[in-house]
């Protein structure tokens, strides 16, 4: 799809890296860099919307993060919290929906019914979607797909392998963008990043605004994809 010109992804990834060093640097606690993330996740989806991509996959919570202090990952679930009890109501008023990827089981119990109650309570057919990725770790992820196809008793093909993940009812992401100056996937949509464009910034993702989302856009619609062919 085209806007002014640009080549636009359908369905963009995100790792929102660099909460925790923004707020380090203004002495404040890491919880102050997810609680200002979360709104720049929220402002980035209006933007990706506005721009006609009609997925929008966000790393929230990676199985891994799961190890890191109480009080971090309590002040990450009252995000959470946030967002299912008041922000994805501003969605639904614009068609949107929002879905969840990920063991969301090990969340704690009130946290799992206000996903829940968010992604049953989404419009029946929207335009855009946002999909959080929850204690999500894409290893976790093949190994249950690969579980699931051995209980099946059947040899499955790479679309069957598709149709049991997470991510089955969106396609591939087009374009991965990564914050915060790491350059690396993190366990992140490791099968379905096969012929994804990368984009990284050292913009610490509580920084990383609209200007900034629409240049990872501008770069994406400049590139050449092959998938592999000539
Ligand atoms: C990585 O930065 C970021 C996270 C572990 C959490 C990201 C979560 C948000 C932006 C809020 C999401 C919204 C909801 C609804 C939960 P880091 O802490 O690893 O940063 P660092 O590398 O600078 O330490």
């Amino acid at each position: 799809m085209k806007a002014d010109g640009l080549k636009i992804p359908r369905h963009v990834a995100v790792i929102m890296d660099g909460n925790g060093r923004w707020a380090k640097k203004r002495l404040l606690p890491r919880t102050a860099g997810h609680s200002r993330g979360m709104n720049v996740m929220i402002d980035m989806a209006k933007k990706a919307r506005e721009l006609g991509i009609k997925y929008l996959t966000v790393y929230a919570l990676s199985t891994e993060n799961l190890a890191r202090p109480r009080e971090e990952l309590e002040g990450l679930y009252d995000l959470v919290r946030r967002y299912f009890a008041k922000n994805v109501k501003d969605l639904y008023a614009e068609n949107a929906a929002v879905r969840v990827i990920g063991d969301i089981t090990a969340l704690p119990e009130d946290v799992q019914a206000l996903i829940e109650d968010g992604v049953k309570n989404s419009p029946a057919n929207p335009d855009f979607f946002v999909i959080l990725a929850l204690n999500y770790g894409a290893r976790a992820e093949i190994t249950r797909a690969v579980n699931q196809a051995i209980s099946a008793g059947q040899p499955v093909k790479e679309g069957d392998v598709s149709s049991l993940l997470y991510t089955k009812d969106f396609p591939d992401p087009d374009l991965i963008i990564r914050t915060g100056g790491e350059l690396r996937l993190s366990n992140f949509l490791l099968w379905q990043a096969a012929y994804a464009e990368l984009y990284f910034t050292d913009v610490l993702f509580p920084d990383f605004g609209g200007r900034d989302f629409e240049k990872a856009i501008k770069s994406y619609s400049s590139r050449n994809r092959r998938f592999g062919k000539i």
